[in-house]
């Protein structure tokens, strides 16, 4: 059993995470937490649960929390404060605002929970979550961000379309920064287990024009209906549900690399991971030269970024 705790959960995605992690069964108790003082936060939080349990009730106990001990406990912290981008915004545009955010949840998550598992959502999320950990202090196995899972979903998505095969016959990475500079793993796309390069009788695969459509899919949604939140919702709560069940699967997510695998250190960017009850753990990958250029702008970009945040 397991206790979620949602910081930001006023917000869309948090609001929608929290109707999808009162359906886990092993979710014992949900802390929808928030900035003291925003009382109507709470009202509004209250009326947002009892539309979601009106229907279905729930066997997760839901409390409501303002001070820095009521995150006592957590297992898992999803954080998703900060202010949203808007359709004419990079998510880089954040950067300074939201590290002001991320660093005050991040000590206090680092001061009363340290032990959870603190999966960072809010943008730009890779370097949001080299700032969390940077200023919870808590250990590299334990801090993660949604980084390009959301993106390689996408992607999977727009492989099964072409393909025409159901979207679990695809398996595709993104890796490297969640925006621009991210990196399509096309020497690691297969469908059903056949790698892309090696299927025949096939059109061919407009990979450029597939990946910018990757790209370019939050700040369309966000000019069409103000945010995206079902796409990173369901991105969330898989990885929430992962950690929860201990299903140790393998997917990619923003976490501190290492030089002596990576080639690079001191930030946090996605790569293949592990991610169990434990913690979330990289798994290193052999990139192609293409493939390892456009991985060094990422780092390079989260890294130079960071250091402007955080000086
Ligand atoms: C997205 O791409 C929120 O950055 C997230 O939808």
């Amino acid at each position: 059993m397991a206790k979620v705790t949602i910081i930001g959960a006023t917000g869309q995605v948090g609001s929608y995470v929290a109707h999808a992690v009162s359906q886990f069964p092993h979710v014992q108790e949900m802390c929808l937490y928030g900035r003291p003082g925003n009382e109507q936060y709470l009202d509004g939080l209250a009326h947002d649960m009892m539309d979601s349990f009106a229907a279905r009730g729930t066997n997760t106990r839901v409390t409501f929390g303002t001070t820095p001990k009521e995150l006592r406990g957590s297992d898992i912290i999803v954080l998703t404060s900060g202010v949203p981008r808007k359709a004419t915004q990079t998510r880089l545009d954040l950067a300074l605002e939201n590290a002001r955010i991320v660093k005050v949840f991040a000590e206090q998550v680092g001061r009363m929970a340290p032990e959870a598992i603190l999966l960072v959502v809010t943008n730009p999320v890779d370097i949001m979550t080299t700032v969390a950990l940077k200023y919870s202090g808590m250990m590299p196995h334990r801090v993660f961000g949604l980084g390009t899972h959301l993106d390689s979903m996408r992607l999977k998505a727009c492989l099964a379309e072409f393909f025409n095969v159901h979207v679990s016959e695809i398996h595709t990475r993104i890796i490297g920064e969640h925006g621009d500079t991210m990196v399509p793993m096309w020497s690691a796309t297969t469908v059903g287990g056949i790698q892309i390069d090696n299927l025949l009788g096939v059109a061919k695969l407009p990979r450029e024009e597939m990946i910018q459509r990757v790209k370019s899919s939050g700040s369309y949604i966000i000019e069409a209906k103000g945010a995206t939140v079902y796409g990173p919702g369901d991105a969330i709560a898989t990885l929430i549900r992962t950690i929860v069940e201990d299903e140790n699967r393998m997917l990619t997510v923003a976490t501190q690399i290492r030089r002596e695998v990576f080639g690079h250190e001191g930030v946090c960017v996605s790569v293949p991971a592990r991610i169990t009850r434990g913690g979330v753990f990289p798994i290193g990958v052999k990139l192609s030269e293409e493939e390892e250029q456009m991985f060094a702008k990422s780092v390079k970009l989260i890294r130079d970024t960071t250091e402007n945040v955080c000086a």
